[in-house]
This record gives C-alpha cells, structure tokens and sequence, in this order.
C-alpha cells in the first residue's frame, strides 16, 4: 500500500515536472515565433547616403549663408524649391558630388535661364552636407536616416 501511494505521488510530482517543464517550451516557442514574425516588419535600411548628424548640420550651414534668399524648401523663387531639386535627383553620392560642383562653381539651364551665383568660399565638405540635406527635402521619399 505504501509503495503504492509513494509511486502514485512520484508519478505525480514526474507530471507536474513534465507538465511544466512543456509549458515552459511551449512558451519559449511562441516567443520564438513572435521575433520571427516580427523580423520581415523591420525596414532594412538601404546604404547609408547620409547621416543624421550631416543632415542636421547641413539645415544649420544653409540657414547661416545666402542659400535661401535664392530657394525657399517648397517654392520657387529665384532658383528652384528645394523640394523639387530632391525629386529631380536620386538621393545618392552621383547626386551630391554633382549638385556640390555645382553650387561650388554655379550653373544655370538646368531649371531655366537665371544662373546660381558660384559659392568658391564654402568647403566641399560642408557643401556635401547642405546637398544631402537638400535632397532629404523630397516629399516623395522619407527621409534616410534623418530624425
Ligand atoms: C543668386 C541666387 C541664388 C543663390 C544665392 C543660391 N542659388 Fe542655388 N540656384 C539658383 C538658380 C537660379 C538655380 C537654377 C540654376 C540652373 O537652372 O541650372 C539654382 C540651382 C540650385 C540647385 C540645383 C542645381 C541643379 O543643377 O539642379 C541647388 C542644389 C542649389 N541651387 C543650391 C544652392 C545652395 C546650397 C545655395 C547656398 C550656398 C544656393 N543654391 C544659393 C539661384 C541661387
């Protein structure tokens, strides 16, 4: 009899063990799951064309020189609206090196007759930033890797 009830509360204690040693697999599993769902959600960042920090320094140059009293961001004034130099242009280095020159050296045909004044005093560098945040203006495509 005695063996009998001991076999019967280890059989048991073995259950309970079992039992939730299972629901703790199956926990596990369905946590599994949920980051395998997840995964295809995440957007995959395409190859990085500029860094926030460059954007944010860019927005801060164009506000300190004579950019804007030539470009609004969404009207055309005497050069073209920001936001339509970003849609004209993909949002790749091609882009920033040839609108750089061009700001750099000036230029004009490409939205009508009235030439962009040269900038020689600013630094490629700087002016590569100013460019790619010009080109983040684009209402069409979201922002890379800007705020
Ligand atoms: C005196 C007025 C004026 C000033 C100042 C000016 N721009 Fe322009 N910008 C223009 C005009 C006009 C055009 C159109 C030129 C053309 O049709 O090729 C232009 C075109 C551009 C383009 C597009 C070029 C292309 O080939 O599509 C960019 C980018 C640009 N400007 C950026 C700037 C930046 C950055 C500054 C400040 C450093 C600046 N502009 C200052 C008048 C100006």
């Amino acid at each position: 009899m005695r063996i009998k009830k001991t076999l019967v509360v280890a059989l048991c204690i073995a259950f309970a063990a079992n039992f939730s040693h299972a629901s703790a697999q199956v926990k596990k599993k369905a946590i599994v799951k949920k980051t395998v769902a997840a995964a295809p959600a995440k957007v995959i960042p395409p190859p990085p064309f500029a860094t926030a920090q460059e954007i944010e320094d860019g927005k801060a140059l164009i506000a300190k020189l004579d950019c804007l009293a030539c470009h609004k961001i969404d009207t055309k004034l005497v050069g073209p609206a920001y936001t339509a130099v970003a849609e004209k242009y993909p949002q790749d280095q091609n882009s920033v090196d040839m609108l750089s020159q061009k700001v750099i050296n000036g230029g004009s045909g490409v939205w009508g007759p009235v030439p962009m004044a040269p900038h020689p005093a600013i630094t490629l560098a700087d002016v590569n930033k100013i460019v790619k945040y010009i080109l983040t203006l684009n209402s069409k495509s979201l922002p890379v890797n800007s705020k």
